[in-house]
């Protein structure tokens, strides 16, 4: 297992679509490893392969306070959606930002896990926040861009300031 590098907003590698895992085999299942080490490592709750430069539609998430519900979404497909949910975002490539974003209360979600067997899951509020969440990273979206166009430039300049910063 290795600890990855996790890309900072506004790295345009962020930007790319992941492709489907046309199967899920011993290099995907590295793969899930070292994302689910390097976002317990980040003190995460979710982590998509995009933020470690990886372009493949992979997801881990955890939202429990052991850190030992482990779920992965591979191909994670949104299929249906309803209501309307916000919580302070934040995410592991955008340091220090949290932010409200009106997402979906309640979605259902199809994937497959790390053995390549599909499942269906219901998820609401927070788990369905950080699922909506993760797929738009799979998408090349970061949550700042729900963001009004001044908010986002703020904040793309504090985190440039910090990376200038950084020794
Ligand atoms: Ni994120």
């Amino acid at each position: 297992m290795a600890l990855r590098d996790i890309l900072r907003y506004p790295d345009p590698r962020l930007r790319k679509t992941a492709q489907p895992v046309l199967r899920v085999d011993d290099a995907v299942r590295g793969l899930i490893r070292d994302m689910a080490e390097t976002m317990y490592g980040a003190r995460g709750i979710g982590l998509a392969a995009t933020q470690i430069d990886v372009a493949q539609r992979v997801v881990v998430i955890d939202i429990s306070p052991e850190h030992k519900a482990l779920r992965t979404f591979v191909n994670p497909v949104i299929v249906r959606s309803e209501g309307t949910y916000e919580v302070e975002e934040g995410c592991l490539s955008v340091p220090g930002i949290y932010e409200e974003v009106e997402r979906a209360q309640k979605i259902e979600v199809h994937a497959l896990d790390a053995d390549g067997r599909p499942f269906e899951l219901v998820a609401e509020d927070l788990l369905a926040v950080c699922i909506q969440h993760e797929i738009d990273h799979l998408d090349g979206k970061v949550f700042v861009d729900y963001l009004s166009r001044l908010k986002q430039q703020r904040i793309r300049k504090k985190l440039e300031k910090h990376q200038r910063l950084a020794m």
